[in-house]
């Protein structure tokens, strides 16, 4: 693990239109396994989430509300949002709105800077306009010269004058960045098809709708008339959320951000549009965009006309907070899709976390009540070469996966530990080693607890209930608040010494 340095990670910022659904929870827990993490390192982390606000899909979704005022329902939705991260154990550092006064005197500043480099122009924008994905759609992107390829819906023609930013000035800048920072798109296997669109369709941005059409939204400074258009908005949430223009101290520390973690299907915005609004006004990109797969439910996609979208906060309260933070991590591979199902989850309950890591904790600590506590310290003679080379190894590969974001391949390294542990179990029959030989049972008990202090420290990042009950159990304070990376990683038996039993961490769940 390297020196302690800056972290500051975002997800996207949500429209509020509707509660969030497991796809939105997939992408926050990404976010927070990777901030977890880093501060676990020892790193300074800043994890911003948010919501989105000036934006169509919420005014709509207000006027069925019943509520008074657009900005009573966007406050009763945003608390709705940062309390099901809270119940979901996110740990965001900061939360922004994009109604909020700190965002608009950013959103200013920002839009001076680009206007000043002479990048915004009056034009008239004539074309397809998709509510759904709140954008303007080429034709050759439309499906029977008139659907939109992601929504399945008409799309409206539109004819208006608009403020323009001229993003294809920075097209080329744009291709030699992404070619000399590899790692600028997350996974790879992205990078193609940005490179193709910032080739073969990027162009000038239409970044205003006139308030008549709007309805919302922060007004154009050069032309009140005008409300901001939701993306542009919207991505510049990366830098007011953490005081551009408000507090520039913290955000001199901050930005660049080390990752943007966004869903495949708005990766273009950022990649091809956010780079070239930063390069305009003259500010750094971020280090990395990554850009995860989408789940699908028994198959189809999530979406709220087809009543198929599951709460995440209910799914925690039947299944427990931790197991749906784990399956979701666990059951998309590494950038691609995935489907959900109650039956996976539950099969993964089963086979993974009680059988899996809970059977295996629940045999080490067992056992290792019954070692006279005197001894639990004791490591002379203490044959444990293997069992800390697998560790080292594992903690190389877990590092490895964290940073490709390859999380589904981080917890398939910390159950090979599990199922190392469980062999060394069987190999060695300490529960034959107590009645036979005290000494060589203390020895085998000290490697296991040392062996389970290490996985709990691995497991904390995707299931923090679970990790600090294994601390209580195991003695130890939370890593999070004591530990120091240099000591997280290295081998130290004899670093529990009152183990207690406790009661099984996942036991059968009660069906709803
Ligand atoms: N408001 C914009 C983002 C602006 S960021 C500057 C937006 N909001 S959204 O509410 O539609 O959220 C989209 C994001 O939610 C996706 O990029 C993805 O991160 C997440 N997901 C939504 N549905 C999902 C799935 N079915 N599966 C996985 N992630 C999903 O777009």
């Amino acid at each position: 693990m390297s020196d302690k340095k800056t972290f500051y990670i975002t997800t996207p910022i949500y429209y509020v239109n509707d509660k969030p659904h497991i796809g939105h929870a997939y992408t926050s827990i990404t976010g927070d396994v990777l901030a977890r993490y880093h501060r676990m390192k020892g790193d300074q982390v800043f994890f911003l989430m948010g919501v989105d606000e000036n934006s169509q899909k919420n005014v709509e979704a207000f006027e069925k509300s019943g509520c008074e005022t657009l900005e009573q329902y966007l406050g009763i939705q945003a608390a709705i949002w940062q309390q099901a991260w809270d119940s979901i154990n996110i740990t965001n550092d900061g939360f922004i709105r994009t109604t909020e006064e700190r965002h608009k005197i950013g959103v200013y500043k920002f839009f001076d800077l680009v206007n000043k480099k002479g990048d915004i122009y009056k034009g008239l924008y004539k074309g397809y306009y998709c509510n759904g994905c709140e954008e303007f759609i080429k034709q050759s992107d439309l499906l029977d010269g008139e659907i939109c390829a992601m929504h399945k819906k008409k799309v409206e023609t539109i004819e208006e004058e608009n403020y323009f930013f001229s993003a294809s000035k920075y097209k080329d800048a744009l291709l030699a960045h992404i070619e000399k920072n590899p790692d600028f798109i997350q996974p790879i296997s992205r990078r193609n098809e940005v490179v193709n669109y910032i080739k073969d369709h990027f162009g000038d941005v239409s970044i205003s709708r006139h308030f008549q059409v709007a309805k919302c939204g922060i007004p154009l400074p050069i032309d009140p008339d005008h409300a901001i258009y939701v993306w542009f908005d919207a991505l510049i949430n990366y830098l007011t959320g953490i005081g551009y223009g408000t507090d520039d101290e913290a955000f001199d520390v901050l930005w660049p951000a080390s990752m943007h973690i966004v869903g495949k299907d708005i990766l273009k915005f950022h990649c091809a549009l956010w780079p070239a609004m930063l390069m305009s006004a003259g500010l750094p990109l971020p280090e990395k965009v990554f850009a995860h797969g989408f789940f699908t439910i028994d198959g189809d996609r999530i979406g709220k006309s087809l009543g198929n979208a599951i709460d995440p906060v209910e799914l925690s309260r039947t299944y427990g907070v931790d197991t749906v933070r784990y399956f979701l991590m666990r059951e998309i591979p590494f950038g691609e899709d995935g489907d959900f199902s109650f039956e996976r989850l539950k099969e993964r309950y089963e086979s993974d976390l009680a059988k899996g890591l809970g059977n295996f904790a629940s045999r080490v600590l067992t056992l290792a009540e019954k070692v006279d506590e005197k001894s639990l310290d004791d490591i002379t003679g203490l044959d444990d070469e293997e069992a800390q080379q697998m560790i080292v190894n594992a903690w190389e590969q877990y590092a490895i996966g964290i940073e490709k974001v390859a999380l589904d391949d981080v917890l398939k390294t910390v159950w090979e530990c599990l199922r190392w542990g469980d062999k060394y179990i069987e190999q060695n029959k300490p529960w034959a080693l107590a009645k036979e030989d005290p000494e060589h049972f203390a020895q085998t008990m000290v490697l296991l607890l040392e062996v389970l202090r290490h996985i709990s420290a691995m497991v904390y990042p995707f299931l923090p209930e679970t990790a600090e009950k294994l601390w209580k159990l195991l003695d130890i304070e939370s890593l999070e608040r004591s530990h120091s990376s240099a000591q997280l990683i290295k081998w130290i038996p004899g670093a529990v010494t009152k183990p207690t039993k406790g009661v099984p961490l996942f036991p059968p769940i009660e069906q709803p």
